[in-house]
């Protein structure tokens, strides 16, 4: 086999196969098969697209080319969760204990990652004493005790996705759904889940800024778990607008402890629930999503949601006291209000800005060695729809200095004031096939 002769059967529109795929993946991984090359077939893949076995295919090499994480040592299924990625997105922070209330199995292998605000673990790292360096042996034995545990990333997982996604970084490739969809899919096949619920979100503040390339992409991703033979479902959801009030890490952890407790955000509890019932169906506790919903429903109205929340913390070493007493989270120095300028009606908040904004305060991190200050960030007071009166709070700023002009600029430049609002849509589409 020749990878030019490949690359010309992609180019003119063939399909490759199985072995063709194979080669190609594991001769780029091995260095065997050059950067120019693995280019020009990503651009004939942007141009003439894959099939679904295709696109399976590629998601499976690419799993194959190194490590994966063996689940099988804990019992029942187990369901992972993976957002697309957002702005003040606190919805893992909730799901985890949410449905491992219900007695299914939470294995989290978590990031940190660059962004407006740390990744799940710095978040939980706000929590005093939570660690996530726990051996994969304790990890097991929590996970089959308490149904929940979070460990941090080991191990080489899909090395081939990191090169390549490196390589269409500078190639003008990423936006190519089948690339985007076997890259996203082969990391969580080789985290190890038996089923998976995928949010892909949409908007300002979201990878796919449009409703319809969000649905190609999740109708791609769930048609790749499927076929590979892990269940897999997908919700649409918003991302034009932040996610619930906070952004912002230990923020973020007060926020899920409300949500928790049934007093969350409307807009934050809505997709949590949207998102359980899926992971709950999957895990065959339910036989429908509306009995699903119930259930959860019933563990955050009986408390056992929040006291698994406290056995997570306790079990990782953290001070779970914080539960009741949010007030011993990291708090910043100075807390400064954000007046609106007119009366009228929010018609918009930009998600991604807003998101910059936390940034700006340190919320999260800009380059890998960047350092996290975990009280630090934005409370919305405001979301779109809301009616406002001059000089009312849009936004609280969680700040450890004391100017902060830089950051109310762009929270000034990020919310719209009109006369009027369009209804914001949370949830666009479910899609399970
Ligand atoms: N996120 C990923 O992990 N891969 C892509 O290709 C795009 C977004
Ligand atoms: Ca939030």
């Amino acid at each position: 086999m020749r990878m030019v002769d490949l690359i010309a059967k992609k180019r003119d529109g063939k399909e490759l196969k199985t072995e063709e795929i194979n080669f190609i993946i594991e001769g780029y991984t091995k260095d065997e098969i050059p950067d120019y090359q693995m280019s020009a077939l990503a651009m004939a893949i942007f141009f003439q697209d894959m099939t679904e076995r295709e696109r399976a295919d590629l998601t499976m090499a690419m799993v194959n080319s190194g490590d994966t994480i063996d689940l099988s040592a804990i019992e029942g299924v187990k369901v992972d969760k993976h957002s697309t990625g957002g702005v003040g997105d606190t919805t893992t922070l909730v799901l985890a204990p949410l449905v491992a209330a219900l007695d299914i199995p939470v294995a989290k292998m978590s990031g940190r990652g660059l962004g407006h605000t740390g990744g799940t673990i710095d978040k939980l790292e706000a929590i005093a004493g939570f660690h996530v360096e726990i051996s994969n042996e304790e990890f097991v034995k929590l996970v089959n005790k308490d149904k929940i545990a979070v460990i941090g990333q080991s191990g080489n997982l899909t090395p081939a996705d990191k090169k390549l996604y490196a390589l269409r970084d500078v190639t003008a490739t990423v936006d190519a759904i089948p690339l985007i969809a076997s890259s996203i899919m082969s990391k969580k096949i080789a985290a190890g889940s038996d089923a998976i619920v995928l949010d892909v979100k949409t908007g300002a503040g979201a990878f796919m800024k449009s409703v319809e390339d969000a649905k190609e992409l999740a109708h791609a991703m769930v048609s790749i778990g499927n076929n590979v033979g892990r269940k897999t479902m997908a919700v649409i959801s918003d991302m034009s607008q932040p996610l619930g009030f906070a952004i912002g890490n230990a923020l973020e952890v007060k926020e899920a402890i409300d949500t928790l407790q049934g007093k969350g955000p409307k807009d934050l509890e809505e997709l949590c629930l949207a998102l359980g019932r899926q992971m709950v169906f999957l895990a065959n506790k339910a036989s429908s999503l509306e009995e699903a919903e119930k259930m959860l429903q019933e563990v955050i109205s009986n408390g056992k949601a929040l006291n698994k929340f406290k056995d997570f913390i306790a079990n990782q070493g953290g001070d779970s006291s914080v539960v009741d007493h949010p007030e011993k989270l990291p708090q910043a120095k100075y807390q400064i209000e954000v007046p609106a300028k007119e009366d009228g009606v929010v018609a918009e908040i930009v998600a991604d800005e807003i998101g910059t904004a936390a940034m700006l305060l340190g919320a999260g991190r800009a380059t890998k060695d960047s350092v996290i200050d975990l009280a630090v960030g934005l409370m919305l007071n405001k979301k779109v729809g809301d009616s406002v009166k001059v000089g009312e709070s849009l936004v609280t700023i969680h700040s450890n200095r004391e100017n902060v002009d830089d950051v109310m600029t762009k929270i000034y430049e990020n919310i719209r004031i009109s006369d009027h609002a369009e209804s914001p849509i949370l949830i666009y589409d479910i899609v399970t096939e």
